[in-house]
């Protein structure tokens, strides 16, 4: 591994120390591992891949007042004294920036290769067995609840209406969660994807049989 991939994994373990259970360090480590294992079935800069996933989550706007900028000067700055490369710092950059679910409205077209499989992997890690204790971890966080039979989904949210929903935890799987399958950018995210997917729909069957007690 060079040096500033494993200088870059003590300064992410370091920032995040305390975060959310769903955006803490292993979150991070995860996606880095699906992104290296996807990286494998794609042309592309895998430094770039690296750097991206484990830098991707550095300062979530969810936990600082809905501020974008800091992740991108965060980075950026860590980065510069570590002598990376301008182009590097570009690149990665670019890719913190455009990865959110919730910006997916105003992303540019032609996304790079590299922006693609963090993206998969990122989002991979949002659904199957790990999706839903992440998102019920969330939904604790904020004090939402957990079901409501009476509160319907909101499929055509804008982005502050997303930010803002208080809505509950099994409601996000049809605002979010049950979409991500249909959005995987790669052919190998995609295949890891559909199982994890399945394992949802299977989770939700259950969820209502035992929730409606007869
Ligand atoms: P992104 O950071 O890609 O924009 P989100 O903000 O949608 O993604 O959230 C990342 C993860 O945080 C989700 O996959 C989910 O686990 C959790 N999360 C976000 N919003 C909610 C919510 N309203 N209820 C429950 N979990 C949520
Ligand atoms: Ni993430």
């Amino acid at each position: 591994m060079n040096t500033l991939i494993e200088n870059t994994i003590s300064f992410v373990k370091e920032k995040l120390a305390g975060a959310e259970a769903g955006h803490d360090w292993f979150h991070i480590e995860r996606v880095w591992k699906l992104s290296k294992k996807i990286a494998e079935t794609e042309r592309c800069n895998t430094d770039i891949v690296e750097l991206s996933a484990l830098l991707h989550d550095i300062a979530d706007p969810k936990f600082h007042n809905g501020d974008e900028t800091i992740a991108l000067t965060v980075s950026r700055e860590f980065l510069e004294n570590q002598h990376a490369e301008e182009r590097t710092i570009e690149q990665v950059l670019f890719i913190i920036k455009n990865i959110s679910f919730k910006n997916r409205g105003e992303a540019p077209e032609n996304l790079p290769v590299e922006l693609k499989i963090v993206q998969d992997a990122d989002r991979i890690d949002a659904i199957g067995a790990i999706g839903i204790a992440r998102t019920f971890n969330f939904g604790g966080f904020k004090n939402n609840l957990m079901y409501d039979p009476n509160i319907e989904p909101k499929l055509e949210m804008s982005k502050e209406e997303y930010k803002k929903s208080n809505g509950t935890t099994i409601n996000h799987f049809y605002e979010k969660l049950l979409l991500l399958k249909d959005l995987m950018n790669t052919k190998e995210g995609k295949k890891i994807a559909e199982e994890r997917h399945d394992f949802m729909l299977l989770f939700l069957d259950q969820f209502y049989k035992e929730w409606n007690v007869d």
